[in-house]
């Protein structure tokens, strides 16, 4: 890595920048026309949207729930390789999809993607920060590169991200869901500091979300609970069984229930929400 990297839109022609009318369209429609454009299935049509960590698991899941509602799709990965494909789906959805690469922890590079992706799909209007790491060990054994490279990623990657889109999205009356998780609420042994920086997103959520509210910009995080992804594959059968036994509904979580959560806080029902953490868990943290 070193750079931000672009690989051009997957398909179909440049999208044609979208006039300030539209860009308001889902505060300033009465009530009837949003409920039309909700009933349709497509109500983020005409938005861009940037989804981190839209590769694989949960991000990609969001990626094509927002693709499917209209967006185009701004799909961010560590690297842009890892994101064509997703690019490539979310454009059969919605043309105009394209892939991107970098380290969201890497503050000049995130704020040189974000000028790029605003400059190639003529704005941004929904930001989603999806991508995250852990490195789980007990506190006796966890050592300091740990702490820091997880929080560097799921913290400060998400700080990164509003950082360089806010002024964007305040003209856009944008929105912002970050991807927490319950361990940011309860706490979990062995994630010390995986559930340090989910607790951050929070606070970071609410403070920016009084902010940026005098600009119409929603900011609300999405906590789910297991979700099954490349993140809890490695989790053996045993450990597995035990947490669903856990949880309420019996069961682990599928990407799609996240990317749904996602969609409506991202959509015309989350324009009167902002500050607040949407559990996504089966009844986990109860
Ligand atoms: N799965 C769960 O049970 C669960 C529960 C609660 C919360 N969450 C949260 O949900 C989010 C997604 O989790 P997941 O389960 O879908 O994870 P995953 O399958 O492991 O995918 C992680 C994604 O993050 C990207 N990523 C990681 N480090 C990055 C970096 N430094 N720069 C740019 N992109 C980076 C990866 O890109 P590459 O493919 O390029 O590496 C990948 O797209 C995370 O924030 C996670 O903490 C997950």
């Amino acid at each position: 890595m070193g750079q931000a990297h672009s690989a051009g839109p997957v398909e179909g022609p440049a999208a044609p920048r979208y006039s300030s009318l539209r860009r308001h369209a889902w505060i300033s429609l009465p009530l009837s026309d949003t409920t039309t454009e909700a009933a349709n299935g497509r109500f983020l049509e005409d938005k861009v949207a940037l989804v981190t960590g839209a590769s694989r698991g949960i991000g990609r899941a969001v990626a094509l729930e927002l693709a499917s509602r209209g967006a185009r799709v701004a799909c961010v990965a560590s690297l842009v390789e890892n994101a064509v494909d997703t690019a490539r789906l979310c454009s059969e959805r919605t043309e105009g999809a394209r892939p991107y690469g970098v380290d969201v922890a890497d503050t000049a590079l995130v704020d040189q993607l974000v000028r790029e992706v605003r400059k190639e799909m003529g704005g941004l209007d929904v930001l989603v920060n999806n991508a995250g790491i852990t490195r789980d060990q007990l506190i006796l054994r966890m050592t300091e590169d740990d702490f820091d490279r997880v929080i560097a990623v799921n913290l400060k990657g998400t700080w990164n991200f509003i950082k360089a889109a806010a002024r964007t999205l305040m003209k856009s009356s944008g929105r912002i869901v970050n991807i927490a998780s319950v361990v940011g609420i309860t706490g979990n042994a062995g994630q010390a500091n995986y559930a340090a920086s989910k607790a951050g997103v929070l606070g970071l959520t609410r403070s920016v979300a009084k902010e940026l509210a005098g600009r119409n910009v929603c900011v609300n995080a999405v906590a789910p609970g297991f979700i099954d992804t490349d993140m809890t594959a490695a989790i053996d059968d045993t450990t597995r069984a035990e947490i669903v036994r856990s949880i309420p509904l019996e069961r682990i979580g599928a990407p799609q229930e996240i990317a749904t959560a996602t969609a409506f806080l991202a959509g015309p029902a989350g324009a009167y929400i902002t500050g607040q953490t949407l559990v996504v868990d089966g009844g986990l943290s109860l």
